[in-house]
């Protein structure tokens, strides 16, 4: 019973979670809940292991100790859960002479998306580049790929989007797009987005959680209430001051 209700109310749950690299702490015991329909929000100065976070959720680092559950739709296999996660990490990881609509296409074909060629033209709509279909990415502005790879995460209609920095470098119109496209995408209550930013005053526009990383540990989790009191700036820097 008591698995059930957790189930439904968090999407993500970490206990205990902690990672060394070469014998250095970099995550240390880290409990978070992350709540099903949330824009949840991951801060912290540079290195203190926001993306490190981030990758042991994708399954691409293992925990040193600690464990983690996601409960999504496939959460009874670990293969079928990669179904429900879309995301994009620093490395935009895109091939450069193909075009926008190969790139696509290519994951398609992994997620065996039904219907592909519609599900892809439909996305290049939404992310603006239909004019740009065609056109081989290495052509394609900053912002531009940066689109193009958030359609590709998005492709098969995950559940849960995990973005690590997804608007670092760019200009300040694509970064009020992805804003709302954020908030578009959690607008039904049935989707969750994870998101690691430096953008604070982006962030606070959207966000209905945070968690504060300091050195590797928790140094604050907030919901939209304590956000309606304080800024996000100032729960930032306060929840150094206890360094
Ligand atoms: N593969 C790795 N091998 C060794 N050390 C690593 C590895 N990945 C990350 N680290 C170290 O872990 C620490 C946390 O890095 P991480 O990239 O998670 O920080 P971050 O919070 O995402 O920082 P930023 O805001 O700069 O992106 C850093 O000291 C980094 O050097
Ligand atoms: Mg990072």
């Amino acid at each position: 019973m008591l698995e059930k209700q957790r189930c439904l109310s968090n999407i993500i749950e970490t206990r205990g979670l902690s990672k060394t690299f070469n014998g250095r702490i970099v995550l240390d015991n880290i409990d978070l809940n992350i709540p099903r329909g949330s824009i949840f929000a991951l801060i912290g100065p540079n290195g203190a292991g926001k993306t490190t976070l981030i990758r042991i959720l994708l399954g691409l680092y293992k925990p040193t100790t600690g464990t983690f559950s996601i409960y999504t739709h496939n959460n009874d296999d670990n293969y079928n859960i990669r179904k429900d996660i879309g995301f994009m990490l620093h490395s935009p990881g895109l091939y450069p002479v193909l075009s926008s609509y190969e790139n696509l296409a290519l994951y398609a074909r992994i997620y065996k998306i039904d219907n592909e060629r519609e599900r892809i033209e439909h996305l290049l709509e939404l992310v603006g580049l239909t004019e740009y279909r065609d056109e081989k990415v290495h052509i394609l502005s900053k912002g531009m790929r940066q689109k193009l790879v958030l359609a590709r995460a998005i492709l098969h209609d995950p559940e849960l989007l995990i973005l690590d920095e997804p608007t670092v470098g760019l200009e300040v119109e694509t970064k009020i797009w992805f804003r709302e496209f954020i908030s578009n995408f959690v607008m039904n209550g049935d989707k969750t987005v994870l998101i690691s930013s430096h953008e604070l005053s982006e962030l606070e526009k959207i966000c209905t959680d945070v968690a504060i990383l300091r050195k590797g540990k928790v140094a604050g989790v907030y919901n939209k209430f304590d956000l309606n009191e304080t800024s996000l700036e100032d729960l930032y820097l306060k929840s150094g001051e206890r360094d």
